[in-house]
């Protein structure tokens, strides 16, 4: 019987799984720049959790979330997103009752049900950020500012970032208010998934797609004249800290997002060109969520980036003098000559492995050149050759698979050698 991953999951295979934790390597680096610690919160947790924090009425809760139950009848779901775990994780582990302002990281596997298409996935990973006890939008300009170093660090190119206010508790209904007026006239030609939200979150029609809607919603009131006082003053100060960085963005009053806990400052970051899912990642404030979980109110902003769709965008968009890339491992292939005793290859691979270089060797009964093609196979630039002249002399040759060079080497000086070799010259 044939099996095959399920649809929307993909395996990783050992060449890309570098580029993998290459980009995993450059975001924990980043994030220890800007004074972030780990967090690594379960896979699955209740689904209450992800049905009062991302809204009972957003796509991700109604459609996508893989909800399943176990043997003791309790009602699971793995992640579709990492905010809410972290928001239990920050109130259960007792982090909220440390005070000052915690920063937070995340890297890892997450689920929705969607309809798989290029950048889209059923099975999907985020690095991703979260920020707890900070009000102003000091935070907010900090955090983007860690997502746009992130993309530089992978030399990307050409992102876009845009941000906007959704406002908050006091201010949004206003504007709400507002626009189901504008809309009135119009309602029944929009979508049925418009004239859905039209009733219940109208705000979330402004991320409507469709070309069909999109006609009706170029004349409506933008959420911006809408803010209160402090939410105005919020921000704007925000753009002026993006100035001062020196971070381009483009306010767009339509920046809504898809999930329900926001207030005030959201973003999206997309990669023109790469198709109908180009969002590389978005997040915002959601000062509310915490005190919605049952712990004191605390100002909170983060947000998720799409590690495949980052991936994606790189294979176009990677600036050329964006230094080594992905780092490649030096595989040292050790290939034997004529009868050779046994241990010394093992023992010999056992010191270049100890000396944190990465080594294989051949079955000793393969002829030399099945053993070359095999290194080659293997993508190995170098090939240790031990042969009975080799051994009897104290020496191993040495070949670089590239050049076709061959030297040859006292047996001591092997190590010293690779290693002066790999820094000159990596793969
Ligand atoms: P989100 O916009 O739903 O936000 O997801 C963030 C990013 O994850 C997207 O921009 C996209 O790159 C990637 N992504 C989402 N769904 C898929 C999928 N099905 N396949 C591939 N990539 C996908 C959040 O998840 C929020 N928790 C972000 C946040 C953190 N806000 C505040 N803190």
């Amino acid at each position: 019987m044939k099996f095959s991953a399920p649809r929307g999951t993909r395996d990783i295979l050992p060449e890309e799984a570098s580029r993998w934790r290459w980009l995993e390597e450059v975001f924990r680096e980043q994030c220890r720049l800007y004074g972030f610690g780990e967090i690594r919160t379960p896979i699955f947790e209740e689904t209450g959790l992800f049905a009062r924090s991302i809204g009972e009425e957003t796509e991700i809760v109604t459609k996508q979330m893989y909800t399943f139950s176990d043997q003791g009848g309790r009602s699971l779901t793995l992640r579709p997103e990492g905010t809410a775990g972290v928001v239990r994780a920050y109130l259960q582990s007792g982090l909220a009752n440390q005070g000052g302002v915690q920063r937070l990281f995340y890297f890892g596997p997450f689920f929705r049900y969607e309809r798989p298409q290029k950048g889209r996935f059923r099975q999907f990973y985020q690095g991703g950020v979260e920020v707890f006890g900070a009000e102003g939008p000091q935070l907010d300009a900090e955090v983007i500012a860690l997502a746009m170093d992130f993309l530089n660090a992978l030399g990307l190119e050409g992102a876009r970032l845009r941000i906007n206010s959704t406002g908050c508790k006091t201010c949004r209904p206003v504007y709400e208010k507002a626009l189901r007026k504008a809309l009135a006239p119009v309602v029944d030609k929009l979508c049925s998934w418009c004239q859905e939200r039209y009733k219940g979150n109208t705000l979330r029609i402004l991320d409507e797609k469709r070309p069909d809607c999109r006609r009706y919603l170029k004349d409506i009131p933008s959420i911006l004249d809408s803010l209160d006082k402090e939410c105005r003053e919020h921000f704007e100060d925000l753009r002026v800290l993006l100035n001062g960085l020196g971070i381009p963005y483009e306010v767009e009053s339509d920046v809504v997002r898809g999930l329900d806990y926001y207030t005030r400052t959201v973003f999206e970051i997309n990669q023109p060109g790469l198709g109908a899912q180009d969002a590389l990642g978005g997040g915002g404030r959601y000062d509310g969520l915490v005190e919605e979980f049952g712990g004191k109110p605390t100002p909170a902003v983060g947000w998720g980036m799409g590690v495949e769709r980052i991936l994606d965008a790189l294979e176009t968009n990677r600036q050329p003098q964006a230094g080594k890339g992905p780092a490649q491992e030096g595989l040292v292939y050790f290939a034997t000559a004529g009868s050779v005793d046994m241990e010394i290859v093992p023992n010999l691979i056992s010191e270049v492995r100890a000396s944190g270089m990465a080594a294989i060797s051949a079955s000793l009964d393969k002829a030399l050149k099945a053993q070359m093609k095999e290194a080659s196979r293997q993508c190995c630039r170098w090939v240790v050759i031990v042969g009975e002249d080799e051994i009897a002399a104290g020496t191993v040759t040495l070949r670089d698979m590239e050049s076709g060079e061959q030297q040859n080497i006292k047996r001591e000086k092997l190590i010293d050698t690779l290693k002066q070799l790999m820094e000159q010259k990596p793969l």
